[in-house]
């Protein structure tokens, strides 16, 4: 079984990460994962707080020799702002000089979680509710998607198709080095010229923006999670872990929302015989590439929504936690829109699931244990 944990507060020493279950002898190199956490740091929109970050994953467990032991794998990752926060953020209670957030932002964790944990700072929340986290998930993405390639060839991309009122034609072949090049990582680039604009209109009104992204996986072969149990369905771990990410409000898989407005023929993805590939394969992929909770051997997509930044600099209306008072909301330094750096976020808990799924499948110990036991499952399939 493989099991992530990360621990750290946006304003801390550093961001955490244990990775347990991994088998031994993956090779890992920490420039690949600086790389993917370079992509989480960019995108139009971003705020001051990523002038600040250089992010590297220093790797303290698990590893020697560029190769896992198979013992926890523990990674972390520096906030290079903790140098401004050490009194309101110091472990020790002589000398903290709390900066107290007492007038709760709408749209953010703020008043739950103080209702919650009975605080009357919201800070308390924030830091830990702050996407700064996925800086943490990003290094174990990196790691997944590592994995997922040794075991099975599979690789992941992400693109952005909404930001705000601005939707992207997303082109029939969509190529990673353009999106990589896109100041939004978008495909199209006149729509991308287009998210820009309103990102700097929504800046100069001291608003946000939200919007949507795509990532898919190619290369998952058919039988990754299970029709078993509810808690084992592939669709329903991927909305999970996609849903998990700050500000994420809706998940797609495949059609999703689309397909609710269609009959059936329009909708159902036909199977067919490739008789040169030897493989079931299906004419069309509207369901993503999951059907009954399992992986079906087509590319796995999901769209997923990501709402407005909630920290605006011209604040909407909120109360203050001790007073009671009507206020305007706490304004903290903040993004404008993160849609593009969500996207790679998206990658990373998408490669996390089908690294768990592929575990699960195919055991393993070693990394030669796992490719014989993929080479086997995988003969078995050619032979049907
Ligand atoms: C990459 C990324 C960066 C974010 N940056 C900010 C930010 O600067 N300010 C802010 O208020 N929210 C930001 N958020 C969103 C909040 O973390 C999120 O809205 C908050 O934790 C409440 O959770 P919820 O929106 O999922 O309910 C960011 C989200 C992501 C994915």
């Amino acid at each position: 079984m493989l099991r992530l944990l990360t621990a750290g507060e946006s304003h801390g020493p550093q961001l955490t990460v244990v990775i347990d279950g991994l088998p031994a002898g993956l090779r890992i190199a920490v420039a690949g994962i600086d790389r993917d956490l370079r992509r989480r740091q960019g995108g139009y929109g971003r705020g001051g707080r990523q002038r600040i970050e250089r992010d590297h994953a220093q790797i303290v467990s698990g590893v020697r020799g560029g190769r896992t032991l198979g013992s926890p794998v523990t990674l972390v990752v520096a906030n290079l702002d903790w140098d401004n926060w050490r009194r309101p953020m110091q472990v020790e209670a002589a000398g903290f000089q709390p900066k107290p957030v007492r007038r709760v932002r709408p749209g953010h964790a703020d008043l739950a979680g103080v209702l919650k944990y009975d605080f009357d700072d919201a800070r308390n929340v924030l830091e830990r509710a702050s996407a700064r986290e996925t800086a943490a998930r990003v290094a174990a993405g990196a790691i997944a998607k590592r994995y997922l390639t040794e075991a099975l060839g599979v690789t992941l991309h992400s693109y952005v198709t909404r930001i705000g009122a601005v939707a992207a034609t997303v082109p029939a072949v969509v190529e990673p080095a353009a999106v990589e090049a896109s100041p939004v990582r978008c495909p199209d680039p006149l729509a991308a010229r287009a998210m820009v604009a309103a990102i700097d209109r929504a800046r100069a009104e001291g608003d946000t923006l939200g919007g949507c992204f795509r990532v898919e996986a190619r290369g998952v072969p058919p039988g990754l999670g299970s029709h078993r149990q509810w808690d084992t369905r592939l669709d329903g771990r991927l909305a999970q872990a996609l849903c998990s990410i700050q500000a994420v409000k809706g998940v797609e898989i495949g059609d999703g929302f689309a397909a609710a407005g269609l009959p059936g023929s329009k909708v159902h993805d036909e199977p067919w015989y490739d008789a040169v590939g030897r493989r079931f394969a299906h004419r069309t992929n509207r369901a993503g590439g999951v059907t009954g909770g399992i992986s079906n051997g087509e590319v796995v997509w999901c769209t997923v929504a990501v709402k407005p930044i909630s920290t605006l600099l011209r604040p909407l209306r909120s109360v203050d936690l001790a007073t009671k008072a009507e206020v305007n909301a706490h304004y903290e330094r903040s993004d404008i829109c993160v849609v593009p750096a969500a996207a790679v976020i998206g990658e990373a808990m998408m490669a996390w699931v089908l690294a768990e799924a592929t575990c699960e499948k195919f055991g393993a110990d070693s990394i030669t244990e796992l490719r014989r036991n993929v080479r086997g499952y995988r003969a078995r399939l050619r032979r049907r």
